[in-house]
């Protein structure tokens, strides 16, 4: 009887997850496995809710976005307020008589997969990274960045005609909770004046400073990239089931300063404009819609090699992409922290701030 594989998405969704199941499926039946797909992560471990997924299951699924699995952010070891649910996830894995667990996902969810590899009674467990955020450690990129990169990217283009049109200065917020790579590298190629990281310590002095110049000099619009980690203390929006604080709306906040500054500061000396701030918050776009090219094709690899490590029994391993190569990395060094912006990579993007 052919041994079976079980696959979930976990976390957020990103372009790119159906590529990697798809790749899971076509090198898995290939290979000899059933592969069955968990409902929504680690719920339907929780639930025992899994389907055995056939090629037509897969045909053509690379090119959509989100997961056709479904994806949940649920927990089965304790969180803060939240119980451990680990011998139900242990019990249920074990009934479906699974020989192995792929398991997608970003830093939480490898979390997950980490300490059932560790904890000994369902050790037969391989990682795949992803984030759109790309801020998960040991690998490279993720599948899910490239593409939510170009629509923040094309979001910008857009905006800059419009707020050119008008003389305005527009805010826009971009994803990425903990690190700034998706704002630093829409910024860079969108053209924005102004990009604020986490990573970076920013003074709003120097923001109206540039504001100010961009006026002066004649250019009459600013466009300031903000990623909406840059603030992450306003509990009151709640947090999800690992205590992530929920984030969104730092760009209004930026706004309303700004606005009162443009009043304050540049109406008098510039009585023929009307200074007005305004913002967008680009959310929940940028993880929608079908991947890029990358994306595909990365997804498609890392799920084609996450077959190889079942296969070669590489254990509490995740796959990684390091330069162009997939390689096998431990989960351990994956989770448990964050791959931030370097300095160097906001020094670049700095020389053309302000232009
Ligand atoms: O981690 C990916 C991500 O899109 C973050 O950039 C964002 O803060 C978060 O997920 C939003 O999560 P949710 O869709 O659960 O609100």
């Amino acid at each position: 009887m052919a041994q079976k594989i079980g696959i979930l998405t976990g976390g957020g969704d990103a372009p790119g997850l159906n590529a990697v199941i798809r790749g899971v499926v076509v090198n898995g039946t290939k290979s000899g496995y059933e592969v069955w797909g968990f409902i929504d992560g680690w719920a339907g471990v929780l639930n025992a809710n899994a389907k055995q997924l056939s090629f037509d299951d897969v045909e053509d699924i690379h090119r959509q976005g989100g997961t056709i699995i479904g994806t949940s952010r649920t927990p089965i070891f304790p969180k803060k307020g939240s119980p451990d649910r680990s011998d139900e996830a242990v019990a249920s894995l074990k009934k479906l008589g699974l020989h192995a667990l792929i398991v997608i996902g970003g830093d939480d969810t490898q979390g997950e997969a980490d300490r059932l590899y560790k904890d000994k009674r369902f050790p037969h467990v391989v990682g795949v990274p992803k984030t759109i955020d790309n801020d998960l450690r040991a690998t490279d990129y993720t599948f899910g960045f490239n593409t939510a990169v170009e629509i923040a990217t094309q979001a910008i283009d857009r905006l800059h005609t419009t707020t050119k049109s008008h003389h305005r200065v527009m805010i826009v917020e971009i994803m990425g909770r903990h690190a700034g790579w998706m704002t630093l590298e829409a910024g860079m190629a969108g053209g924005a004046h102004v990009v604020l990281i986490p990573e970076v310590k920013f003074d709003m002095g120097e923001v109206y400073g540039v504001i100010k110049e961009r006026y002066e000099n004649g250019k009459g619009y600013t466009i300031i990239a903000v990623a909406e980690g840059i603030e992450e203390t306003d509990e009151s929006k709640g947090t999800d089931a690992f205590g992530n604080i929920k984030l969104g709306g730092v760009c209004e906040t930026v706004q309303e300063r700004i606005q009162e500054w443009l009043v304050e500061n540049m109406e008098k000396p510039y009585p023929e404009f009307k200074f007005e701030a305004r913002s967008v918050r680009l959310g929940h776009l940028q993880r929608g819609g079908a991947p890029t090219a990358y994306d595909r094709i990365l997804g498609t690899r890392l799920g084609i090699q996450a077959v190889e490590l079942v296969k070669s029994e590489t254990w509490g391993h995740m796959v990684s992409l390091q330069g162009t190569e997939v390689k096998a990395v431990k989960l351990e060094e994956a989770v448990g922290g964050y791959k931030t912006v370097p300095e160097g990579r906001y020094e670049e993007a700095r020389l053309f701030l302000g232009l």
